[in-house]
């Protein structure tokens, strides 16, 4: 079942996907020349951190707070998560590009994880980002890399989103991103969307990821670009994008990746 709504998906998207070319909107098609298209730009010391996990054999013992892992038990390897669970350089690379494409300052990341993303959204200067984790054991691991990188600019917040993300959003004025990358249900997607929009305002772009990851992950992801404040949303089928500037008109793209 899994697999077949895996392929469906993805048949949709490949043959609605366009380039450029396609995109009358000049903002849309500078955002994609800027954003989308460049290469990947891989940074030497977090890759290497990234590697040296990928044959770290020691287990943690997670009780994952989200959707739970799809490659086993509560017990994992690190070499595991970092394998399946976090955002490729191609991706951390973009986030980190779209960061210094609109000189970002305030990033919200759901999801730390390892912290190897948080690393790249951390690189533009300037940028404050505040990232959250439920799990204790990677929470430390988070933190150690952001000690030995000197990432003084970031926030970990730690505990379940569930409690720890409306308490925290009275304390900021406002947010220039924001990347979904925690829990991968329908109930709590839409839950957290709700509660960071006050905080969101024209300038603001959303990230979601993993939006063809489950049926309730699409479930939430057509929600969500049907949403009144989202004007245009972008299918880059790992990730969406939601801009909510009223100066867009109402559209939905499939942008080839
Ligand atoms: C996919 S990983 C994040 C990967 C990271 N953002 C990246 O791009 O590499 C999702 C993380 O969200 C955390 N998480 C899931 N649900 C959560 C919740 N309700 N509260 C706090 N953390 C949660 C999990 O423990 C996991 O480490």
């Amino acid at each position: 079942m899994q697999l077949r709504f895996k392929i469906s998906a993805y048949l949709q998207y490949w043959l609605n996907a366009v380039d450029e070319h396609s995109l009358h909107s000049p903002f849309l098609f500078e955002f994609y020349r800027h954003v989308f298209k460049p290469r990947p730009d891989p940074d030497p010391t977090i890759e290497a951190l990234r590697k040296s996990y990928l044959h770290n054999q020691r287990i943690l013992k997670l009780e994952d707070p989200g959707a739970g892992s799809k490659h086993g038990s509560d017990q994992r390897l690190v070499q595991h998560i970092a394998r399946y669970s976090l955002s490729p350089v191609r991706f951390s690379s973009l986030y980190e590009r779209l960061i210094r494409y609109r000189n970002m300052l305030t990033v919200i990341e759901l999801g730390t994880s390892l912290g190897i993303n948080t690393l790249y959204l951390s690189k533009p200067e300037g940028v404050r980002v505040y990232t959250f984790e439920g799990i204790p054991e990677l929470v430390q691991i988070a933190r150690q890399n952001f000690n030995s990188m000197n990432r003084t600019n970031i926030n970990l917040i730690e505990g379940n989103l569930d409690t720890t993300l409306a308490s925290f959003i009275d304390t900021i004025p406002s947010v220039d991103l924001v990347f979904m990358d925690a829990n991968h249900r329908y109930e709590p997607t839409m839950r957290y969307f709700e509660t960071l929009l006050p905080k969101c305002g024209n300038h603001t772009i959303i990230l979601v990821d993993d939006i063809h990851d489950s049926p309730q992950m699409e479930r939430a992801w057509d929600k969500l670009r049907l949403h009144h404040r989202v004007y245009t949303s972008v299918d880059a089928f790992r990730f969406g994008i939601l801009f909510l500037d009223s100066s867009l008109s109402r559209q939905h793209w499939y942008w080839q990746f």
